[in-house]
């Protein structure tokens, strides 16, 4: 399989994600707004493990998260990708995405998650690809229904009320 260590968008660099962001991803992960939707703050030692995790799905799987950064000022704008997740049971590849207040409302998760999208169907030939976001995550249902996801049905996820939105080839 063909690994994508690095692309563009239009406003943004992606890089795989290495160890070497731990510091960048702590201070996303220390954001009390940018949390608060995904599970609240984590402490640097869950960062740490967070992203041995995500290290070895790249590895696993040849596929999982990138970092992105702003074309011109190259500063850390967030980390999106693709991974696999326990949805009711069953493993399925899930978009995900988190980007630093600073940059929210400009259109850039939506960005992203459409580069990703393509990364996933047309190399990585991905059949179907998931997205979920918490009830009250109005921002991430849009950026779904901007990617032309559907919805389907609402799920439980780490206990949590979700609603569950899929995209076919
Ligand atoms: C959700 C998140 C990724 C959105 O990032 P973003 O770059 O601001 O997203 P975009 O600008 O591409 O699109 C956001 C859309 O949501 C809309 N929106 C924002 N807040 C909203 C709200 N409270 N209610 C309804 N719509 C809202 C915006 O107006 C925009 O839609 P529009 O283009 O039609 O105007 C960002 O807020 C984030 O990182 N949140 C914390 C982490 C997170 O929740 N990740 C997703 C987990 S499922």
């Amino acid at each position: 399989m063909q690994l994508v260590e690095n692309f563009s968008t239009p406003r943004l660099l992606a890089e795989r994600l290495r160890f070497q962001h731990l510091h960048e991803l702590c201070e996303m992960h220390q954001n009390t707004q940018v949390m608060a939707t995904l599970g609240g703050v984590r402490s640097d030692e869950n960062t740490r493990l967070f992203i041995f995790n995500n290290l070895h799905h790249w590895q696993r799987y040849g596929f999982g998260l990138w970092v992105f950064r702003d074309k011109t000022s190259h500063k850390f704008v967030g980390r999106a990708g693709l991974r696999n997740s326990d949805v009711e049971g069953i493993n399925k590849v899930e978009l995900a995405y988190a980007i630093m207040s600073d940059f929210w409302g400009q259109g850039l998760a939506t960005e992203m998650g459409e580069a990703i999208l393509k990364i996933g169907f047309e190399l990585l030939n991905l059949q179907e690809i998931v997205c979920f976001a918490l009830t009250t995550n109005q921002a991430s249902q849009r950026v779904m229904e901007k990617l032309r996801f559907k919805y389907e049905h609402e799920i439980i996820h780490a206990n949590l009320p979700h609603l569950l939105y899929r995209l076919t080839a």
